[in-house]
C-alpha cells in the first residue's frame, strides 16, 4: 500500500515536472546570476532609503550592473545571437535571425522605494516571434517561465490562466500613467469603465510581473498603454503558453510595437477588449 502510494507520488512529479531545452537553461543562469547581485543591491536599497539624497544613483548603478552581467551571460552562452536592452539599445549580432530582449530591473520604482516586487526579464526572439521567456523574481524566488509549444511553468509546475467567465468576479491589472511617459489621453476612461465591471483592480508596478500573474491564473488579465518590447516580449510568451490571450487594445494593433498590450484569460479577453474600446471611443 505504501509503496503504491509512493509510486503514485513519483509519478504525479515526473507528470508535473518537466526538462527545459539549452536554451531554457542559458536563459535561467543568466537571470539566477544577475538576480544575486540584484538582491544583494536590494538590501543596499533598503539602508539608503533613510539618507537625505536616496538610492537613485545606487539603483541606476544596480540596473547597470544586472543588464551586463545578462549580456556577458547570454552573450557567452550564444555569441553570435543580437541584443535589444533597455539601458543600451540594439546591439546588431553576426545572426540576424534570432536574438535576445532584456529588461534588467522591471519595477525600478518598487526597487527604489523597497518594495520587494520586481523582476528581471529575458525573451528570446527568433524571426521576429517570440519563442521562449523567462521572468524572474528573486525575491519569492519564483522563476515564470515558457517556451512555444512546450507550455508555461511556475518552477516546476505547469501554468494555467485562470477560468474565471465572469467580469464581476475578475481581478485586473493595469499600469498608471506616470510623469516622463506620454500619457493615453484616454487612461482614466478606461480605468473608469473597468472599475465599474469588475470585482478588482490592481497596480503592482511590473509590467513583466503583471504577464506572468495573468499566465499563473492570479490575475485574470492586464492592460496597460505605451510599454515597451523589453517590458512584455517575455511575459507574451508565458502568457500564450499558459493558454491565454494577448493582443493590442486598439484594432489590428500589434502590442510589440505600439506598446499597447491586454493579456486575459480566453473566456474574459473579449469583452475586456470590447469595454477598452468603447472607453477610448468615448
Ligand atoms: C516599468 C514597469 C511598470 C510600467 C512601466 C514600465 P521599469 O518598467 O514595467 O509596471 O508601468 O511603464 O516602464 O521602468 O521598471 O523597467
Ligand atoms: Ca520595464
Ligand atoms: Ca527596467
Amino acid at each position: 500500500m505504501w509503496g503504491r502510494r509512493t509510486a503514485n507520488r513519483e509519478l504525479i512529479t515526473f507528470m508535473r515536472s518537466t526538462t527545459k531545452t539549452a536554451i531554457l537553461n542559458v536563459m535561467e543562469a543568466a537571470a539566477r546570476k544577475a538576480a544575486r547581485g540584484l538582491v544583494r543591491d536590494f538590501g543596499e536599497v533598503e539602508q539608503l532609503q533613510v539618507s537625505r539624497k536616496g538610492p537613485a544613483d545606487f539603483v541606476t548603478a544596480a540596473d547597470l550592473r544586472a543588464e551586463s552581467i545578462l549580456k556577458q551571460e547570454l552573450g557567452h552562452a550564444r555569441p553570435r545571437y543580437g541584443f535589444l536592452l533597455e539601458e543600451e539599445g540594439e546591439v546588431k549580432g553576426e545572426d540576424e535571425h534570432n536574438r535576445w530582449i532584456v529588461d534588467p530591473l522591471d519595477g525600478t520604482t518598487n526597487f527604489l522605494h523597497g518594495l520587494p516586487h520586481f523582476a528581471i526579464s529575458i525573451a528570446h526572439e527568433r524571426d521576429g516571434e517570440i519563442v521562449a521567456g523567462v521572468v524572474y523574481e528573486p525575491v519569492h524566488d519564483e522563476l515564470f517561465w515558457a517556451e512555444k509549444g512546450i507550455g508555461a511553468f511556475l518552477n516546476d509546475r505547469r501554468l494555467r490562466v485562470s477560468g474565471r467567465s465572469s467580469l464581476d468576479q475578475c481581478l485586473i491589472a493595469t499600469g498608471l500613467p506616470y510623469k516622463g511617459r506620454d500619457p493615453e489621453p484616454r487612461y482614466v476612461d478606461t480605468l473608469e469603465a473597468m472599475l465599474a465591471e469588475v470585482a478588482g483592480v490592481r497596480r503592482f508596478g511590473s509590467a513583466a510581473l503583471d504577464l506572468a500573474y495573468v499566465a499563473a491564473g492570479r490575475y485574470d488579465g492586464f492592460w496597460e498603454f505605451g510599454l515597451n518590447a523589453w517590458d512584455i516580449a517575455a511575459g507574451i510568451v508565458i502568457v500564450r503558453e499558459a493558454g491565454g490571450m494577448i493582443s493590442g487594445i486598439r484594432p489590428n494593433a500589434d502590442p510589440m510595437t505600439t506598446g499597447d498590450i491586454l493579456a486575459a484569460n480566453g473566456d474574459v479577453h473579449v469583452p475586456v477588449e470590447r469595454l477598452l474600446r468603447r472607453a477610448l471611443r468615448g
